[in-house]
């Protein structure tokens, strides 16, 4: 075991929500550590094809936005929590731009774009569907440049590291040469959700819920891990394959796109008054339903037709690579898992359970998705709340080094085996519609699987999570949001906030 020299504050993941942290906690000296060989790549945020959600038109308000997104969560957002965010979100667009990042315009304006339960056009793109790869380059490029911090890659955080008072001082982590202890003043999970972990998701396989798995270990507190969103559009995958499938993105339907069964029909205008810009929940269950009796198919010829390489290009080579082409045919979608709206919970300033430590972004549970998280409120959210907690970190006094106390685990992650039988157990019985049944059957699996598994790995805990998850959705009778119980009575809309 080797001891990394000591840093005012350690951020767990080089996504969005990471380095907005890291940026903007200078001067502390901040490291940031991530798995993989290239820092930025890790993470869900540079797949993010929709934009960010800022209230900038003329028509619009921070007051609407946040009206829209206390109405996708169902009444389980946090009110104070929406406001602050929402009000953030137009000057976080002007800081990213201060950083570099190149949004789509329309001559000198931003153009703004519209996805479902939005009430106005309010989304902020890049390059159409690229936006949080254009995201991560600006940060990317702007954190390389900043002498306060350091970005270690091939780092695995695999235990939080606490003193005899039960504070976070540091984190344990796997490197190229083993075992590691990486100290710091204040430590921050920005390590992603656990959306990966689902045989199909939009997610890199790295949103394996590892992050929020040890803050579990430790105690913290998680909440609403029963709420995960699943996107109604990813690409079909071809027989047998699974994890992470191309999304296309709900801009599509934004730009008019719909949605066809089997015999070619549109079955989405029947179900919502909204048709294909429907809440993100009630689409993703259509899709599900139609996947099961033969197929659903997203068509975009006639709204997009030939401009479809201009306006769509992420999607188009997604297309264009598995021999669809999205101008001439119909293209075959299944829903995956997108988006864990629980994590572990922070309070208004970031902070958890556990003194020392803080989260943001997919990993923290902060209370502003609620039940279901608005589209393209999650960059937002990540950024906002990765820039805030930075700041606040770099004005406030942070405690001495703490001495750590001995790993109470090891590093062994989940083998490929086992994980791929996780995946399978979770979309079979805790997918986009869950029964008391199929959950109670998930968990008996997923006993097995742990069975099969070292006691105090870090493989160990992302179970010890699944489990955690599926109590959750256990306890849960009633369907909201997106959490669906095909045994349960469906929640009319207006008596949700009632009843949680
Ligand atoms: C999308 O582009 O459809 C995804 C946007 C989001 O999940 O916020």
């Amino acid at each position: 075991m080797t001891t990394a020299a000591l840093f005012d504050v350690l951020v767990i993941g080089s996504g969005a929500a990471g380095l907005a942290t890291a940026l903007a906690a200078a001067p502390r000296r901040v490291a940031v550590l991530t798995p993989g060989p290239v820092p930025a790549l890790d993470g869900a945020s540079r797949w993010a094809q929709g934009g960010i959600a800022a209230a900038l038109a003329a028509d619009d308000s921070p007051q609407l936005h946040a009206e829209d997104t206390l109405a996708a969560g169902a009444g389980l957002s946090d009110p104070e929590a929406v406001a602050r965010l929402t009000a953030a979100a137009p000057e976080l667009i002007a800081w990213l731009q201060t950083l570099g990042a190149r949004f789509d315009r329309a001559g000198v304006a931003l153009t703004l774009g519209r996805e479902a339960a939005h009430r106005r056009a309010r989304i902020v793109h890049a390059q159409g569907d690229a936006t949080g790869a254009e995201v991560m380059r600006a940060l990317s490029v702007a954190a390389a440049t900043r002498s306060h911090l350091t970005l270690v890659t091939r780092r695995s955080a695999y235990a939080l590291a606490r003193d005899d008072g039960g504070r976070v001082v540091g984190v344990w982590a796997q490197g190229p040469d083993g075992s590691e202890l990486w100290r710091a003043r204040a430590v921050v999970l920005a390590s992603g959700g656990y959306a990966g972990l689902y045989r199909y998701t939009t997610n890199p396989s790295g949103s394996d819920g590892s992050g929020i798995a040890l803050a579990l270990a430790a105690g913290a507190m998680l909440a609403d891990l029963e709420f995960v969103q699943f996107h109604p559009t990813a690409l079909a995958p071809r027989d047998g394959a699974h994890g992470q499938l191309p999304l296309l993105t709900e801009a599509l339907r934004g730009a008019g796109a719909v949605l066809l069964d089997a015999r070619g029909k549109r079955f989405m205008p029947v179900l919502h008054a909204d048709a294909e810009l429907a809440p993100r929940d009630v689409v993703a269950r259509a899709v599900w339903r139609e996947a099961h009796r033969g197929g659903a198919w997203l068509d975009a010829r006639a709204a997009v037709g030939a401009g479809f390489p201009q306006r769509f290009p992420t999607v188009f080579a997604a297309c264009m690579a598995r021999g669809l082409d999205p101008r001439m045919q119909a293209i075959p979608v299944v829903p995956a898992a997108h988006y864990c709206m629980g994590g572990v919970r922070i309070d208004g300033a970031g902070a958890t359970s556990l003194p020392g430590l803080y989260a943001v972004g997919e990993a923290a549970r902060s209370g502003v998705h609620g039940a279901n998280r608005l589209a393209s409120n999650s960059l937002l959210e990540g950024l906002a709340h990765g820039r805030a907690l930075g700041a606040a970190l770099a004005s406030q006094s942070l405690p001495g080094p703490g001495a750590a106390l001995p790993a109470s685990r090891f590093w062994h992650p989940l083998s490929a085996a086992l994980r791929a039988r996780l995946g399978d157990l979770l979309w079979r019985d805790a997918a986009v519609q869950r029964s008391g049944d199929g959950l109670v059957r998930a968990e008996a699996v997923l006993t097995q699987l742990a069975a099969e598994t070292p006691a105090a790995s870090s493989g160990h805990d992302v179970l010890a999570l699944t489990a955690a998850m599926l109590a959750a959705m256990r306890a849960r009778h009633r369907s909201i949001g997106a959490h669906f119980r095909v045994d349960a009575m469906v929640v009319p809309e207006r008596s949700r906030a009632a009843i949680c």
